[in-house]
């Protein structure tokens, strides 16, 4: 097989920060020696006592332990705001627009300093302590950033919940980590319509037995809002006269620095913890190398703060570099599908990060929205989230960069902190649709079904054979899961959950999930949850959930529904059960097809055979494969049946 590739343009062979030869020797370097390589990276932080230990780390289950720089103390917001504002206090950190394009606002290092001391103290004035956890489910708004970085200052544990999950999920979240404080918004604005934040807090709050003492509202709409006594209290009032002094907690490299939760293939999310020092580094270091981050240059990651690309890349990643990071509150197509371009153009962005679905929604609405600005600032295009199909790439590179910005396609993970496989813009040649190579400290393997690993050009399970310093720590809660979930599949290794494929040039080309995930709009989703969504619903027996191809989506939801006997299928039912899931998970789980299924195909002993499922859902009916294992073959033909009129 023959792809096409783009070389590294001369100028950027010329004058980028690691060309082919320094990814060559750094490469080698970090997987022959990684105390030395990783012990050099460690000094773009600055450190209170710097690591004198480096790397101790083993992944298997007599030893299993994950530690780096374990001796070394550090703190977050010291190292992404405070060195900034000593050194070029007045040089713009946030870049905030909108969703109105009239609505914006910057924020300089000195402010962000000042900002993050005062909501800091105003935590701590409400019995925030290093090693509580604190909720923060904002919009996009600069609060966003405060909360994160003042939980990084005092040393308590953040956990963002994206805006768009239920008050349900939201409630989940809370109690899994214990939170005693939320930080909210009255309500959110995106795409001029408002996101009732607040509201769903307080049914989370009524949900359940929580321990939440104290909710701190910002006020980003004016919108109405109740406001429970002795519990509630306006984010404006929290933070006023609070001093804009407040010293930065030691924290050791290995403490927690946050809690994100992402969905599995089973049961409820798990409360993904990532660390203080090994997460910094690796934020740090990739951003500035992937991105070949130069000193002064606009930065925009288009992704929300609720998700890991918003942590590590928005604000983490570029902070610590001390960038000016664009935060957009908005959506693509508000007030017009040109709104992208109109903000690269406005704050003339060097760099632009976002999903290839994003791209897909866009480039089906026409060139010319894109072509009527100019971009020249822009020099480099990042994509994320899930596989950027040719055509997308294709778009993004000769429309949105004009033939002249090349694309660095990262695949990485909320588990893995940041970037793994992805290109260096001076140093790799570039191949549409596929993620390239591995960064440093990355060592990928992949392997067959028994665990063998296989060589040379070959698909299989992708696994990563040893620890990197941004990988996550444990799952909240519960190691003994952390273990059995990544490490146990392929003993000593770290288990993705995706396949892939390497060609003859050593590049990497992600397949997909080869577990029950699916990736909805680069976001994930666990097939699990919308199924334990589905069987919550009174006249609902049984539920099995597939991924789909979805042209803008990547994947979309199908749901195989099966109505206890007092429920007719009906199109009312129909639209009350997606209705439903919405309610209880949040809009990014709205099935996208809902077919009512007599009976769903079971093996005899019981087990549903989700391929068949798959095959239905994708229309690849030929391919159903040997169904003759099946409790009951006929089960196949009235789901076949069934699929016209669900579609
Ligand atoms: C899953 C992780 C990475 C931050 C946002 C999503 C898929 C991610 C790529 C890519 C192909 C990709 C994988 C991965 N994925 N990036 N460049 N090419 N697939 O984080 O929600 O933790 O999802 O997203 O399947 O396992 P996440």
């Amino acid at each position: 097989m023959t792809e096409a590739s783009y070389p590294v343009p001369a100028e950027w062979a010329k004058d980028a920060l690691i060309d082919a030869a320094a990814y060559d020797r750094m490469y080698a370097e970090a997987a022959t020696d990684p105390d030395a390589f990783w012990a050099k990276e460690a000094k773009r932080l600055d450190w209170i006592v710097p690591p004198t230990k480096i790397k101790d780390t083993s992944f298997d289950e007599s030893d299993f332990h994950i530690r780096w720089f374990e001796d070394g103390q550090l703190n977050v917001a010291a190292n992404c705001v405070d060195r900034h504002a000593e050194t070029r206090p007045d040089a713009t950190a946030i870049l905030w627009e909108g969703d109105d394009p009239a609505d914006d606002r910057k924020i300089s290092y000195a402010e962000l300093r000042d900002e993050v001391s005062k909501l800091g103290n105003a935590l701590k004035a409400n019995g925030v302590r290093k090693g509580d956890r604190v909720t923060i489910y904002l919009p996009m708004i600069p609060e966003a950033a405060f909360a994160m970085l003042a939980c990084a200052r005092i040393g308590a544990i953040h956990s963002v919940v994206f805006g768009g999950f239920s008050p349900e999920s939201l409630c989940n979240r809370i109690h899994d980590c214990d939170s005693r404080i939320v930080i909210t918004a009255d309500e959110g604005l995106r795409g001029g319509k408002t996101v009732p934040l607040k509201a769903n807090v307080d049914a989370a709050l009524d949900h359940g037995d929580l321990a939440v003492e104290t909710v701190i509202v910002v006020r980003r709409t004016g919108g109405k809002v109740t406001m429970t006594e002795g519990r509630d209290c306006w984010y404006a009032d929290c933070v006023e006269g609070q001093s804009t002094d407040c010293a930065p907690e030691p924290m050791n490299a290995e403490d927690p620095l946050f809690i994100l939760y992402t969905s599995g293939s089973t049961g409820q999310p798990k409360g993904v913890l990532h660390s203080t020092g090994g997460y910094l580094v690796w934020a740090s270091m990739t951003h500035e190398y992937v991105f070949n981050y130069r000193p002064g240059e606009i930065f925009w990651c288009a992704a929300d703060v609720g998700w890991v690309t918003g942590h590590t890349y928005s604000l983490y990643g570029a902070l610590a570099n001390g960038a000016t990071t664009v935060m957009f509150e908005g959506v693509p197509n508000y007030p017009d599908h040109s709104r992208f371009w109109q903000i690269v153009d406005k704050y003339q962005v060097n760099i632009l990060y976002t999903a290839p679905t994003a791209l897909r929604s866009l480039m089906r609405e026409g060139d010319d929205w894109v072509t009527r600005t100019s971009r020249k600032s822009l020099r480099l295009l990042g994509s994320v989230g899930e596989p950027i199909n040719p055509e997308a790439w294709n778009w993004y590179h000769s429309v949105v960069g004009d033939g002249r910005c090349p694309i660095v396609d990262t695949w990485w993970q909320t588990e893995t902190g940041g970037h793994m496989i992805s290109p260096l813009p001076g140093a790799t040649a570039l191949k549409p649709g596929s993620a390239t190579k591995p960064l440093f400290g990355v060592l990928p393997e992949l392997v067959d079904a028994d665990g063998k690993v296989l060589e040379g050009a070959v698909e299989g399970n992708l696994v990563i054979a040893d620890s990197w310093p941004g990988q996550m720590r444990t799952v909240w809660n519960d190691h003994e899961r952390f273990f059995q979930t990544y490490f146990s599949t392929y003993p000593g290794k770290y288990f993705t959950g995706d396949g892939c494929r390497r060609d003859e040039d050593g590049y990497y080309w992600i397949t997909g999930r080869v577990d029950d995930v699916i990736n909805v709009s680069g976001h994930r989703m666990g097939t699990a949850e919308v199924e334990s969504a589905l069987v919550a619903h009174s006249k609902v027996a049984e539920a099995a959930v597939v991924g789909m191809p979805h042209d803008v989506k990547g994947q979309g939801i199908y749901a195989y529904v099966t109505l206890n006997a007092n429920a007719e299928p009906s199109e009312e039912l129909r639209k009350e059960l997606v209705q439903w899931v919405r309610r209880e998970i949040g809009p990014i789980a709205t099935p996208d097809i809902l077919q009512f299924a007599p009976a769903l195909p079971k093996t005899r002993s019981g087990k549903i055979m989700r391929r068949i499922l798959r095959k239905i859902a994708e229309n690849q009916l030929d391919q159903l494969g040997d169904t003759s294992t099946l409790a009951d073959p006929a089960v196949v033909d009235a789901l076949i049946a069934g699929r016209e009129e669900a579609i």
